[in-house]
Parts: C-alpha cells; structure tokens; sequence
C-alpha cells in the first residue's frame, strides 16, 4: 500500500514514538454536557473527544494512537465497553482525533462518520493529506463508513447535532451545534485563546482565507457553551472569535508570522510524540522530515539551522521546553 509501513502506520524515515502513555501521568476531566453526553478533556497531543453511555454508545473523536489504552480506560471508567460501540464521528482525520478508531472498529465493527473529504482521504489511503506523513505521526487507517456533508444533522442518541464544514486548518474540518442547548463542539476550528496550525503546504495556498471564511460562519450561531478541539470549554465566544480573527488577519498581512507559529508549534508537537530528544540530535531529526524543511523554504527562504536556534532559543526561555541532563522536553500537558 502507498507511503504504508509494514504495521499499517504512515510510512516515514525515522521510527515515531509510541510511548506507555499509561505512565505519563496525564491529567485529565471528564464532564456530563448533556445527559449521558460525556465530554473528556485531554492535552495537546491528545485532542479533547466525547463519549456517548448508551447501549448502542457513540464517540466523538478517539484522540491520538500511542495514548490508547488511556482514551480506552476512560471509556470503561464510564461503563461503556468499546466492543458495543456502534458509531464514531470523527471532526477531521488528524492523528490527535482518530487514534483509537481501528482498534475500536476492530473490536465493535462500528459506523465511522467523517466529512466526505476526510472519508475520500481515508478511502484512497492518502496520509499526505491527513498529515500524518508530513509531520512525522502515528495514526491507522480505518474504514470510513459514513460520508458527512455541511448541513447534515447527526443524532447522538436523543443529541442533535448540525454539522457545519469549516475548513483552514483541516479541508474535511467540522464543528457540530447543538441548537437546542446551545452547544458548540468547535473541534480546531475555534480554541480560547490560541489557534490550530495552518499548514498551507498541505492544505493549500487560500487555507488562511478559508480559515476566516469558517470564523465568520460560526460567528453567525447562537452558542452559550464551546467545547473545543483542545483546551477547556469556554462561553465567551466572541472574544475567543475576535482573537483568533485578529490572528488570522495578522497571518494575511504578515506571513512570516504564519511560519513562526506552525514551527514552534510543531516543534513542541514533536517533543510531545518523542516525550523527549537529545539535544544534539533534535535539528537532525527535524531536518529529515517534510514539514521543517518546507516550512523553513516557505517562509524563511531556507535558514534552517537559524530558524531551529531562534525558536528552540525562545521556548527555552519561556519554560515551555526544558533542558536537562542533555534531554529537552515539553512541559505541555499531552
Ligand atoms: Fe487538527
């Protein structure tokens, strides 16, 4: 199978982590948002997901591969089993929200519901386009059953959600509403105070301008509570709107700063999969994948090794990543 490796992983170079994620220590809350509706707050590497208790359950997302056992140990905690689970709705197909898709459609045989476009890239196994390749992750194709389309309503049990296509970080990106409550699970389209990456080598050159066209459709909703893709909920949308349009108009206006953005984050990303990366091998081992080296051409005409020593400088800094012992890390919550 194209850019497969022999696990049925995306191919790449360099091995990717798989880390005992049940050691890590990660902090977590989970929370009922509508009856029966749990709603499970993870980190960074993880993406936020929801869990339906039902005898027919259902999932929203399954956060990232290597963390598994610990999104499974949460859907027991509830008194689901995964193998009685009858549907997944993923928000797009990134790493960080379908990782535990084939291991539970194994085990249940279950619906898996994405937007049409992240079902076409799951169909024809392009992990180009779902970015697993080009950043270097871990993640499993499954069976994508079921084709979402902007304007359909998906019912999780008694729960009705309206689906809105917002692409800019993801082309199959969705948020599901709630009209009814309220509710507005915003996936990486909207965050509280930050904003999802924008990679525009992979989603194309107009994914900022997309990205702005998706803020102003949820602009137009009647929302009281915004369950993101990451982060805690939150109920000031406008301020979170008006802080990720700013952002984006500064990306417009100053597209270096897109640059600085996507490589800090990912760099961060990357510390978060490995757990952590000897110091004198990190540039290394960014320099080999796809994403640093483009992402450098694109916006800083190829000034890897500077580029690698302002941002690593930065984050050292700020504490986000910590040096000890010759080892750098994240203290970002996974
Ligand atoms: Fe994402």
């Amino acid at each position: 199978m194209d850019g497969m490796g022999e696990d049925g992983t995306a191919a790449g170079k360099q091995p990717r982590a798989c880390l005992p994620s049940v050691l890590r220590g990660q902090i977590m809350s989970v929370s009922e948002i509508l009856p029966d509706l749990f709603f499970v707050e993870r980190g960074y590497l993880n993406g936020n997901h929801f869990i339906y208790r039902s005898k027919a359950p259902i999932l929203i997302d399954t956060a990232y591969v290597c963390d598994f056992e610990v999104t499974a140990r949460l859907i027991r905690s509830l008194g689901v089993r995964l193998s009685d689970i009858s549907l997944i709705i993923n928000t797009h197909c990134h790493c960080d929200h379908i990782g535990g898709n084939k291991s539970i459609q194994d085990q249940s045989g279950c619906e898996i519901a994405l937007h049409t476009i992240g079902k076409y890239f799951i169909d024809t196994r392009d992990d180009w386009s779902t970015w697993w390749k080009y950043y270097h992750q871990q993640a499993e194709f499954f069976k994508a059953t079921r084709p979402l389309e902007d304007g359909d309503v998906v019912a999780v049990g008694p729960h009705e959600f309206e689906v809105l296509h917002t692409p800019g970080h993801a082309s199959d990106g969705i948020v599901l509403y709630n009209r009814r409550a309220k509710i507005l699970l915003s996936s990486d389209t909207l965050w509280e105070n930050d904003m999802a990456v924008l990679t525009v080598r992979v989603e194309g050159s107009a994914a900022v301008h997309h990205m702005l066209q998706s803020l102003e459709r949820i602009e137009a909703l009647d929302v009281h509570t915004v369950f993101p893709g990451h982060g805690k909920p939150f109920a000031d949308i406008k301020r979170a709107l008006s802080k990720a349009k700013k952002r984006t108009q500064r990306y417009l206006e100053n597209r270096q700063r897109l640059g600085m953005d996507l490589l800090k984050k990912i760099m961060i990303y990357t510390l978060l999969m490995l757990k952590k990366v000897d110091q004198d091998t990190f540039f290394q081992h960014l320099a080999q994948t796809h994403w640093f080296k483009e992402t450098v051409d694109l916006y800083f005409n190829g000034a890897y090794q500077a580029k690698y020593a302002e941002i690593l400088n930065g984050l050292l800094e700020r504490k986000i990543v910590v040096c000890k012992s010759g080892q750098l890390f994240t203290t970002v919550k996974p």
